[in-house]
């Protein structure tokens, strides 16, 4: 067994999730090095909850679920791993006594963000944590041995990796949003960044009231008549428009539609009922009978809010309120109890507590924060695509991804060390080449995975070949028909397979682009230039040099009979139409896509007609090959196509 002895995790970004990765890596025991631009870890953390830091909700971790607004169930786990109340714990333990207030959120007892961010870094010392401020990583990525990050010139080395950069909220602490590019880079898909938690502008000049606070008001945002949003408890006004905790939480509900288009109102005396509000009305215009009608309402307002709603109103300020009338009474009411603004505009990146969009989730493994497709690398805190209210759920959520994904890159980054050096297979397949093809869904690609896996083979998606030209003539804008364009411009294509960690990954012109050709447009290119002979012709000779290498697994189209030929195990993998239809089914369902399972079963058998029938590369088994019935279970299915390559090897 060989054992580097150090189990190297680096994580990149010393915010909350990052930090607290570091933390539990090196409690786990792995040698842990944090990379952060700032000449400080915690930047951002010590200016949060207006320098008060509000470090997680009291509450049990199902409710921190509820509080999120995009992707919950991507949370579970992280979570329920660790909960609010671990993170009550965590600091407690770090010496920091912590109080709960209005609405279960957690400060410190102090109220001074400085303690959270100075125990954090406390604590990463004392596990032994190194720290390398003032380096920013522009790049990491695999050799193929361990994660290499590059800051400039200087490249550092590890074997595993977490990334923690956070959003692009606060630009000024250092969220500039540099790890979205080095994710990027490796192909992965980043939702469209936006702020969320953010104040409103709005269409009313407000600024006579910037600085003026409402507390225990009911915010009801509007769509139409559709009421998004309406919660009881303090706003403030700005120069521009509205903020403070209602306006924030309000906020993250109005991200469906143009802002302009959601309608605001505030009920400044939620506590009473309609008659309840005309009785007040009436007394205090009474009681006030002799004074000007502005004069009258100092029971009911605060001083700074009067003339602003006189003024909507309508009424003229100096009339005696003795004079004002029933229908006047009535209009002022109606702005007690829904006093309106008219969004303008969301204030920007600067102000947003929180950006909204990110990694989106089904990139990333919710047990560990682990990429699917990139072992090694950890992603965790605001990076990913969710978001919760406000109220403490934020810093929670950065708290249990940052803590899952150090733990994993730690278990990741031991496993790493102690691999059996190159396990001593039995049987030789390196010179073993596998066809596997088959109608569409019928498993080729899940059991070609398997095996691989098994037996040690790579394998080769060639689908994912015309799927790179599909990307690149959608990218161009080229009707995907238009056959003369295409061939013409595949000299301008260039497209390289690479491998690392048995993972494949497509490098169109440079740029990898996994996460990018999985889309319904990029199918669609894929199965029309598919069909162009020039463009087969153009992808023969890279395939043709993949499976000539040996010790590959290739499923696709023409594989058997034109790619490899002369392949060792040539499988025809069939299932019938209801059972591929019934898998397929329950994919698209788990998705959350509205599909009927005739719906499937009928897309599925007009598939498999136009494949048998057309006039290029139609779906056709090699003479040689083995049909192999995919009904049942998925192993029976692996076993059955290893067993023919031991055969083939032992010969
Ligand atoms: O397996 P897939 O869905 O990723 O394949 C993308 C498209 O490419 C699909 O329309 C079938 C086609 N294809 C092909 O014609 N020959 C291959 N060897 C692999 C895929």
């Amino acid at each position: 067994m060989t054992n580097k002895g150090k189990n190297r995790v680096a994580v990149i970004g010393a915010g909350p999730a990052g930090m607290m990765a570091a933390i539990t890596s090196a409690r786990c025991g792995a040698d842990v090095t944090v990379f952060e631009r700032n000449p400080f870890a915690g930047k951002k953390l010590r200016i949060t909850g207006k320098g008060r830091c509000n470090v997680t909700n009291d509450c049990a971790p199902r409710e921190v679920l509820e509080a999120v607004k995009r992707n919950p169930k991507f949370l579970y786990s992280a979570v329920y791993r660790f909960t609010p109340a671990d993170t009550m714990s965590f600091f407690e333990e770090a010496g920091v006594p912590l109080k709960t207030e209005r609405g279960h959120r957690v400060f410190p007892e102090s109220d001074k963000a400085y303690d959270i961010q100075q125990a954090m870094v406390r604590e990463m010392t004392e596990a032994g944590v190194k720290t390398r401020y003032k380096t920013r990583i522009d790049r990491v990525y695999n050799d193929g041995r361990s994660w290499v990050l590059c800051c400039g010139e200087k490249k550092y080395a590890a074997d595993a990796v977490v990334l923690a950069t956070g959003g692009v909220s606060y630009p000024g602490t250092g969220s500039t949003g540099d790890g979205f590019a080095m994710l990027k880079r490796l192909g992965m898909r980043i939702t469209e960044l936006r702020p969320s938690l953010v104040p409103v502008n709005t269409e009313e000049k407000v600024g006579e009231l910037s600085g003026l606070t409402l507390k225990n008001v009911t915010l009801s945002v509007l769509y139409g008549k559709k009421c998004v949003f309406r919660e009881l408890g303090e706003m403030l006004f700005t120069h521009t428009g509205v903020s403070g905790p209602l306006v924030l939480s309000a906020s993250a509900n109005m991200q469906d539609h143009p802002v302009s288009e959601y309608a605001m109102r505030v009920n400044l005396k939620p506590g009473m009922s309609r008659e309840e509000l005309e009785a007040r009305v009436v007394k205090d215009l009474s009681k006030y009978s002799a004074k000007d009608f502005v004069n009258s309402l100092s029971d009911l307002l605060p001083q700074k809010l009067i003339q602003y709603v006189v003024g909507m109103t309508g009424i003229d300020p100096r009339k005696k309120s003795r004079d004002v009338s029933k229908a006047e009474r009535i209009r002022l009411c109606d702005l007690l109890s829904a006093l309106p603004f008219t969004p303008s505009s969301f204030g920007s990146l600067d102000e947003a507590v929180i950006t909204r969009g990110g990694v989106e989730v089904d990139q990333i493994n919710p047990k560990s924060m682990e990429a699917i497709s990139w072992p090694g690398l950890f992603v965790c805190g605001e990076m990913l695509d969710t978001d919760a209210y406000t109220g403490g759920f934020n810093l929670q959520i950065a708290f249990s991804t940052g803590r899952l994904a150090g733990e994993s890159a730690a278990g990741f980054a031991e496993r790493e060390n102690t691999k059996e050096p190159e396990e001593e297979r039995k049987v030789d397949f390196s010179k073993i080449r596998v066809a596997i093809d088959g109608p569409s869904g019928a498993g080729k690609s899940t059991i070609a995975k398997l095996v691989a896996a098994e037996t040690g083979l790579i394998y080769v998606d060639t689908g994912s070949l015309y799927r790179a030209v599909g990307l690149y003539m959608a990218r161009q804008g080229t009707d995907a028909y238009d056959e003369e364009t295409i061939v013409a411009s595949l000299k301008d294509v260039d497209i390289k397979l690479e491998y690392s960690e048995g993972k494949q990954h497509v490098i169109l012109n440079g740029e990898c682009v996994d996460g990018l050709i999985r889309t319904e447009e990029v199918s669609y290119y894929a199965s029309a230039v598919s069909k162009i002979p020039r463009v087969r012709e153009f992808l023969m000779n890279l395939q043709k040099s993949l499976g000539d290498a040996g010790g590959v697994i290739m499923d696709g189209r023409d594989i058997g009979t034109v790619i490899i030929p002369d392949a060792e195990v040539k499988i025809f993998l069939v299932a019938d139409a209801e059972e591929r239809a019934r898998r397929r089914y329950a994919e698209q369902i788990e998705k959350g896509l509205d599909v009927t399972y005739e719906e499937v079963l009928q897309s599925i058998i007009a598939r498999d007609q136009q494949d048998s029938s057309r006039d290029v590369a139609p779906l056709k088994p090699a003479d040689d090959a083995v049909t192999l019935i995919n009904n049942r279970t998925i192993e029976d299915a692996v076993n059955f196509v290893i067993g023919l390559m031991k055969e083939k090897a032992g010969e």
